[in-house]
């Protein structure tokens, strides 16, 4: 079990080293063989580069990736300098990894620690299924058309294939088939071309699909749907950008954008596993982050990435144990609660 192991920068550097702990803790009696790499600002620091070849070495002799986050100011200002595309990006699109399962369960020790009132939020469990190598993120053209000072014009587009949508829209509905059979996609058909294709799309694809009740919204009616009746969605499956924006929203019914985790998961065996959260440079290096997305994205890389479905479970009950006991991270911190930083949770979870 190769795992490459890429912190990144921020609290990266503070969250993934518990996840780790983790890892230990539940598959002590695996092979695990855990290698670490540099990607990111950390990265360009070391070696002058965002994504160095050792990197993609390492990812290349692993089976799965383990990964922070990525960014924070300097690297902004670096990237301005050095446009050679995200390396998170690049690594998503060169693995092929095309779909991003976000999984929006409320630990119900969380009800209060959620700004959503309990009554709305009881029970939840969602699933947001994000597209994730296409659509506005990847499109060409783009770029700067004009820099006349006073005229400026920069472009992105909005591109979809067939192909691309099919895929996504067949993960969906088996995703929503091992579930309770409800997929609603979302789009935004009533003003772009590119949605009318995926519209489309998902509609054929659904008729091979008949035991799965599918449904469409448009992205704002969804934002809105999304607090008003979370409960009422099964699987989500809708493209790069909206799925990126309404996952951090719904990532808030759960109490913390801190609280959850993603599995990118492509036409290969190799997936990717990291928080739906980013290096968080507000909060960096204080000790304060909550590791519970990273350690959780851990347990999805066991269920997904090896089909370790009981030692999956092992880390999620240790995470629902912690919670119970009263320790909360900041983010996420009740009344009552024992306030405790990165370490101290990522150790509590690891001996639980
Ligand atoms: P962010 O997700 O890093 O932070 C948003 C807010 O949530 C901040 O107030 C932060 O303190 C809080 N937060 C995030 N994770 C938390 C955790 N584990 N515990 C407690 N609080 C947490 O998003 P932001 O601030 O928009 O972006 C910061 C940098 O991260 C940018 O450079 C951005 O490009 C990058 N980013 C990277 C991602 C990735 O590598 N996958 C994803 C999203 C953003
Ligand atoms: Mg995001």
């Amino acid at each position: 079990m190769k795992i490459a192991v890429l912190p990144g920068d921020g609290i990266g550097q503070e969250i993934i080293p518990q996840a780790v702990k983790a890892l230990k803790a539940a598959g002590g009696h695996l092979p695990l063989d855990l290698n670490q790499g540099e990607i990111g600002w950390t990265s360009v620091v070391a070696s002058g580069e965002a994504l160095p070849q050792s990197t993609i070495d390492l990812i290349d002799r692993s089976d799965a990736i383990l990964f922070g986050a990525i960014g924070g100011p300097e690297y902004e200002d670096w990237k301005r300098k050095n446009p050679r595309g995200s390396p998170l990006l690049r690594l998503r699109q060169d693995m092929k990894l095309f779909a991003n399962y976000r999984p929006i369960t409320l630990f119900p020790e969380l009800i209060n620690a959620s700004p959503i009132k309990a009554e709305l939020i009881q029970g939840l469990d969602l699933l947001i299924i994000r597209e994730l190598n296409g659509d506005i993120y990847f499109g060409e053209p783009r770029g700067m058309v004009s820099d006349t000072p006073g005229q400026r014009e920069s472009i992105n587009t909005m591109r979809y294939t067939e192909a691309q949508i099919r895929q996504v829209a067949h993960a969906g509905f088996k995703a929503a088939r091992r579930r309770r059979k409800k997929l609603c996609s979302v789009d935004k058909a009533n003003v772009l071309e590119t949605m009318l294709l995926w519209r489309d799309v998902v509609t054929e694809v659904g008729r091979e699909y008949p035991d799965v009740e599918l449904t469409h919204l448009f992205v704002d009616a969804a934002a809105m749907e999304l607090i008003r009746r979370p409960t009422h969605f099964d699987v989500i499956v809708t493209g790069n950008m909206f799925g990126d924006i309404l996952s951090d929203e719904a990532a808030m019914l759960t109490g913390s954008l801190g609280m959850l985790p993603s599995a990118s998961i492509g036409t290969g065996a190799k997936g990717l596993f990291e928080p739906i959260h980013g290096s968080a440079p507000d909060i960096a290096g204080k000790d304060i982050a909550n590791p519970l997305a990273a350690i959780l994205s851990a347990a999805l890389m066991l269920r997904y990435g090896f089909e370790l479905e009981e030692e999956a479970q092992r880390i999620e009950g240790a995470v629902r144990q912690v919670l119970a006991r009263g320790l909360r991270t900041g983010d996420i911190m009740e009344k009552g609660a024992t306030r405790v930083g990165t370490q101290e949770m990522g150790e509590a979870v690891a001996k639980a």
